[in-house]
């Protein structure tokens, strides 16, 4: 028998000038950039989510609490790595990602590529076990008045048992 689970995640950040702006660990140029305890990768902090929510091992702030020093700053590969070995740690393995993020501006799309492979090197995936796609706001709403962004994941980890 195979066992299939799902997990859900969703982050944001608020965006502030001064900045660094930084999904899956790509740093995108521009103006605005996350304001956030850790580095602010609201893609990594989804994954993350989702990975913990496949296991039901809570949250990111429960593993991460955002009061505790040694995360502060840090950068969020650790987080997903920490989640990885949790799940890894039940005998699964991760068979995909799905991701969207939604940020009004800047455009994305340039930096697909490097976000996908950096996420599934990262998550030790082939690329085509790896999606990240990309919404505006449509200029409403916090995201769509560029005063933060968000992003979204999925992920289905498999466990192959005896039953
Ligand atoms: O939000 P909207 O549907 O108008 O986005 C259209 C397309 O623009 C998306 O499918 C995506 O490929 C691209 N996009 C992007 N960077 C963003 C938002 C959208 O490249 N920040
Ligand atoms: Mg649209």
């Amino acid at each position: 028998m195979t066992d299939y689970r799902t997990g859900l995640g969703w982050d944001n950040h608020r965006l502030a000038p001064g900045r660094v702006l930084i999904l899956a660990g790509v740093v995108i140029p521009h103006e605005t950039g996350f304001e956030a305890h850790s580095d602010g990768d609201i893609l990594l902090h989804a994954v993350t989510d989702a990975l913990l929510g496949a296991v039901a091992l809570g949250d990111i702030g429960m593993h991460f609490p955002d009061t505790d020093p040694q995360w502060k700053g840090a950068s969020s590969d650790r987080f997903v790595r920490h989640a990885l070995a949790l799940v890894q740690a039940k005998g699964y393995r991760l068979s995909n990602v799905d991701t969207t993020v939604v940020l009004q501006r800047p455009k994305l799309k340039d930096f697909r590529e490097t976000i996908r492979v950096s996420l599934a090197e990262l998550v030790g995936l082939p690329l085509d076990r790896v999606n990240v796609k990309f919404k505006t706001a449509e200029k409403v709403g916090p995201v769509g008045e560029e005063r933060s962004a968000e992003a979204q994941a999925v992920v289905t980890i498999v466990r192959d048992t005896n039953e």
